[in-house]
């Protein structure tokens, strides 16, 4: 069984009274929640914070982003051990925002994929397919190449703790969710790459999220999706009722 995972991406928003505001309020309407992994990922500048106002609750720390070296002469960048430093336990990396705008590579996320596992982060890794590429029939191609690119040469070990998130590009901002067929074709796809890759029981055992539009009321036909473990909720996750019914989404 795979626990699920409801992840917030916050992306360049909230100052930290905001970010303090919205997590005090998510602490509360998630009390007790146990059977479902919680994951906020603010932005840098609200982490520590956050991390204060979280302990002991039921509710994860996640970073958008970190770097690809552990130290050094890197104006402006964040350092992997920086975000355990502060109580992040996730990272969210190789998001398509960071591929599209600052040119991250499958091979720029493999690096970082492998520093994170390094420093006993668990990473959510971004793939996705851009509306050009999904109608000219090439979903598949670009998923196995953000997945082989980017997620094989693990041990076995590294391998089972990688959270996967398929965000179709065209789906992510705009309103136009996959549907949860569409999303559960791709899901199934990289759960078998996976297991050409691993093998079947780590390929069973990884998570794969699904992003893009995830809102309160398509998350529970998502989620009654067999290969859909959760999702990476960047809009909805802003808002304490939307965030919260979509991690208490209902099991078909
Ligand atoms: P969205 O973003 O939910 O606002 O579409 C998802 C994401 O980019 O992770």
């Amino acid at each position: 069984m795979r626990k699920p995972v409801m992840a917030g991406n916050w992306k360049m928003n909230k100052t930290v009274a905001e970010s303090v505001d919205l997590v005090k309020k998510l602490s509360a309407s998630l009390a007790g929640v146990s059977d479902r992994d919680i994951v906020v990922c603010p932005p840098f500048t609200s982490l520590a914070i956050v991390s204060e106002v979280l302990k002991g609750t039921s509710i994860s720390l996640g970073a958008q982003n970190m770097n690809d070296h552990t130290d050094g002469a890197y104006t402006g960048e964040v350092a992997p051990g920086m975000l355990t430093d502060v109580g992040c336990q996730y990272v969210i990396l190789g998001h398509s925002e960071r591929r599209q705008y600052y040119g991250e590579t499958d091979e720029l996320v493999h690096k970082k994929l492998q520093l994170a596992l390094d420093k006993k982060l668990i990473p959510i890794v971004c793939v996705g397919e851009l509306l050009k590429e999904r109608e000219e029939g090439r979903t598949f191609q670009v998923i196995e190449k953000q997945i082989k690119g980017g997620v094989s040469g693990l041990s076995p070990a590294q391998a089972t703790g990688v959270i996967i998130a398929y965000e179709p590009v065209w789906a992510i901002g705009t309103g136009k969710t996959a549907t949860p067929a569409q999303a559960q074709e791709v899901h199934f796809f990289i759960r078998g790459l996976m297991a050409r890759i691993y093998g079947d029981a780590i390929a069973n055992s990884v998570r794969i999220l699904y992003g893009g539009s995830v809102k309160a009321d398509n998350i529970d036909t998502l989620m009654a999706q067999p290969d859909i473990d959760g999702g990476l909720v960047g809009g909805a996750s802003l808002d304490v009722n939307s965030f919260t019914r979509i991690v208490k989404f209902v099991k078909a």
